[in-house]
């Protein structure tokens, strides 16, 4: 593994990468990296002759100050990781080249923050969009000076920011490269919960009890083969909501979930389907976001 901190070093292997006929793959990041992450890099380096994997905290996706200053930064175990992941593929890898691109602000940013505003229409009009204005849009202009630097072949990003793939999916159609968008499946802990960077600030009652939103929807991935969309909707936030008054001794200290909401959509479009049958060719999509102990947590469900 290379580390790289300058985008002109970035840009000058990737050239070389690309006159060799290498295939590039990049891995988007903001580090504070775990197994979810892992098995982006991993898929990365199975498919691509080169990966590029970048660590960077991108300020202009965070609607909120305080959540941008909390955010871990643990650049040296995350190359560590990234390192020893590497050591463990050995021979079972494709690349030959593992590149982690760590720049500051100011490289990634040379000019300011930018001024650049992406529309998507529909995809980010629901669930995570009006609820985070500007996200998608910070998102995207990040995103998009990666595919300029790394110029990839692929790109990968794991399901569990669900509405990020489709948002993703959106830039391409509109800035029209030639990369292949790979979606690739959430990394659960053994008891089910998915893995997030935000699991460290559950205390260990609610990391306890945090499990239930992906019990929760199974079952709700159950009841779907003979309920309709909206008693299916209506179980999942009823169940979480009324989880500490069905399970007492397992909720002290006020401890409860919040659902903030629960949206059965189509997987493409992200629009909400009424029916079953109205879910189009990738099928229908049960999306949550939910607050515990001060923690807000996302998840989704496949029908
Ligand atoms: P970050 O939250 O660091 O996530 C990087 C990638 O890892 C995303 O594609 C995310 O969906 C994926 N990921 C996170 N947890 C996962 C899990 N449990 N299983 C599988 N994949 C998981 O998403 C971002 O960063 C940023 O928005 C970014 C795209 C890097 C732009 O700044």
């Amino acid at each position: 593994m290379k580390q790289i901190t300058q985008a002109a070093e970035l840009q000058q292997a990737v050239a070389e990468a690309r006159q060799q006929n290498l295939e590039i793959g990049l891995v988007p990041t903001m580090g504070a990296l775990h197994e979810g992450h892992l098995s982006l890099i991993e898929r990365a380096l199975k498919e691509n002759d080169v990966v590029v994997v970048s660590l960077f905290v991108n300020p202009i996706q965070f609607n909120n100050k305080e959540d941008l200053e909390k955010y871990p930064r643990t650049i040296e175990a995350d190359l560590d990781l990234i390192g020893h992941l590497e050591t463990r593929l050995r021979g079972e890898a494709k690349a030959t080249q593992l590149l982690a691109f760590t720049p500051t602000v100011e490289e990634m940013y040379p000019q300011g923050e930018p001024t650049e505003v992406y529309h998507f229409g529909p995809v980010e009009e629901v669930m995570e969009g009006p609820r985070r204005p500007g996200h998608f849009s910070g998102v995207a202009v990040v995103v998009r000076r990666l595919f300029d630097l790394a110029q990839p072949h692929r790109a990968y990003f794991g399901e569990k920011d669900y509405q990020q793939i489709a948002v993703i999916r959106a830039l391409l159609e509109q800035i029209k490269y030639p990369i292949e968008l790979v979606p690739c499946p959430i990394v659960r802990a053994d008891d089910g919960l998915a893995l997030s960077s935000r699991n460290m600030r559950l205390s260990p009652a609610a990391r306890a009890i945090a499990p239930a939103i992906n019990a929760t929807l199974e079952q709700a991935a159950e009841m779907a083969e003979y309920e309709d969309v909206d008693d299916v909707k209506e179980w999942v936030l009823d169940t979480l909501a009324s989880f500490h008054e069905v399970n007492p001794a397992l909720c002290p200290d006020a401890l409860k979930f919040e659902p903030e909401y629960f949206e059965i959509v189509d997987a493409r479009t992200l629009q909400p389907v009424e029916s079953w049958e109205a879910a189009g060719d990738l099928g229908a999509v049960g999306c949550i976001a939910v607050w515990l102990d001060g923690v807000r947590l996302i998840d989704i469900v496949k029908f």
